[in-house]
């Protein structure tokens, strides 16, 4: 890209280097700040050129028109070369350990046709005439969760004690792995996601230690090589034990998949749970503390949901739209095109802002406003296109659960302390939110 490098784009309140910079920063997602940024850049200059110190440039996408055509335009953009943003010392690091721009091969480092095939082992699975089979279960899973909520004696941080175990248990379930390994994969996960915020690292490793000790080292830096291995043991035992034992999990389903004949590779297969857990878990647990801190601010609408629980439903699409967990995602250009006006040279990246264009107002006159009765909610959360979250209506059922066995248990509920978002531009929400209350 050379041609609109040079269009110095004159912000109003901003200047182009600072937005640039805020968008890759992940503390402007902690604090926030960042919607200011997209709202500037979706008035100004919607198809912006983006230069981030210690970054490759690329285009930021931040309408909700031009997000979904991207998303959807997958022969055009693909996913293959760079799938989210890192510093160009970290994809130099990733690069020189393993040689590929990916350090794992999941669904989202992929394209067709390769991409078609691995996706179509699970595809049905995810579909809800199957899910409809768990339900009862998860019913069951969500009660569990609140009568621990009950139990803890009309205080306690919602994010650490609640939110963060529920989608994990699920997960766990429909796995088929043991309950004594999920304070494992917390820590897996959030260190996945969360390397960017000291906090979130130091809280997984002491959840590993049983939550009795501070870390042993002090250290809080992941090593992600060491994560990655770990990803490895532990999947090629579930591989290796669901080919030769099969059950009725999701794990049995891609340990035995096949594609054109022949047993996925080892690679493929650990990729595979790799995503299934981490984009499972975070994210479902940000949109539900998220979801309650909004109820908790907005009481006429926790009113609104408490006496007619029939806009669950309603409610959960505007808490995933108003926390949209999964900031972005990336797409390489394969050819010169247009978007949004803007020419797109063959090689440009270009990065899908959600979050912004979640919040866009030509789409919802009052997109900054919570509301549980959106009759249309076209949120764009889960993306569009051939990549399109594989576990929305997953995701959605387990969020729509919870709220159904909570609000109608819950008397009162206010903030007790300073709810925390996470420091990460890439999956991100809260991180600790104090809460006190009574309930049933
Ligand atoms: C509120 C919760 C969730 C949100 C907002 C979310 C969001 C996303 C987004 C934005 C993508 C990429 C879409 C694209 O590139 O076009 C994605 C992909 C994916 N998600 Fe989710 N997700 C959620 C929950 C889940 C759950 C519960 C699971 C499974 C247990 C899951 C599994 C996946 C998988 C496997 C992919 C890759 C699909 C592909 O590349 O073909 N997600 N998700």
């Amino acid at each position: 890209m050379t041609e609109a490098a040079s269009d110095a784009v004159p912000f109003a309140g901003f200047n182009s280097d600072t937005i640039d910079n805020m968008i890759v920063n992940p503390t402007a997602y902690a604090d926030e700040t960042v919607l200011d940024a997209y709202r500037t850049l979706r008035e100004q200059d919607a198809v912006h050129w983006t230069e981030p110190t210690g970054f490759r440039p690329f285009w930021s996408i931040t309408s909700h028109a031009d997000i979904t055509s991207v998303s959807k335009a997958n022969d055009v953009f693909i996913n293959r070369l760079r799938t989210y943003l890192a510093p160009i010392e970290a994809e130099q690091w990733t690069l020189a350990q393993s040689g590929d721009t990916h350090l794992f091969r999941t669904l989202v480092d992929i394209d067709d046709p390769q991409h078609m095939k691995l996706r179509r082992l699970t595809n049905t699975w995810f579909m809800p005439q199957n899910l409809k089979k768990l339900e009862g279960e998860i019913a069951i899973i969500a009660k569990a969760h609140v009568d621990h909520m009950a139990s803890l004696g009309g205080a306690c941080d919602f994010v650490n004690e609640v939110a963060l175990w529920y989608p994990l248990r699920v997960i766990m379930r429909i796995l088929g792995l043991p309950a004594t390994d999920e304070a494992m994969m917390l820590q897996m996960t959030q260190e996945i996601f969360g390397p960017q915020d000291p906090d979130v690292v130091a809280r997984s490793k002491l959840i590993t230690t049983g939550g009795a000790a501070t870390p042993a080292t002090g250290n809080t830096q992941v090593d992600i090589f060491a994560l990655v291995q770990q990803f490895f043991q532990y999947f090629g035992g579930v591989i290796a034990d669901r080919r030769a034992n099969p059950r009725e999990d999701l794990s049995t389903v891609i340990a035995q998949g096949e594609v054109d004949g022949a047993p996925i590779g080892l690679m493929e297969a650990i990729s595979y749970y790799a995503i299934t857990v981490t984009a499972g878990h975070d994210t479902t647990s940000s949109t539900a503390s998220g979801g309650l801190l909004q109820l908790i601010r907005n009481p006429a609408e926790m009113a609104k949901l408490k006496a007619d629980p029939s806009l669950i439903p309603q409610a959960v699409e505007e808490m995933i739209r108003w926390v949209t967990p999964v900031k972005h995602f990336m797409r390489t250009a394969t050819q010169d095109t247009v978007v949004g006006g803007k020419t797109i040279r063959a090689g440009d990246g270009l990065a899908m802002f959600y979050w912004s264009g979640n919040r866009d107002t030509q789409v919802w006159g009052d997109a900054d406003s919570f509301r549980v009765d959106r009759k249309t909610n076209p949120q764009t959360a889960f993306g569009n296109g051939v990549h399109q979250c594989l576990g929305l209506h997953l995701a959605r059922m387990e969020i729509r659960a919870l709220f159904a066995e909570l609000l109608p248990r819950l008397d009162s509920i206010e903030l007790a302390g300073e709810p925390k978002n996470s420091i990460a531009n890439f999956v991100s929400g809260l991180k600790t939110m104090p809460i006190r209350y009574a309930m049933r």
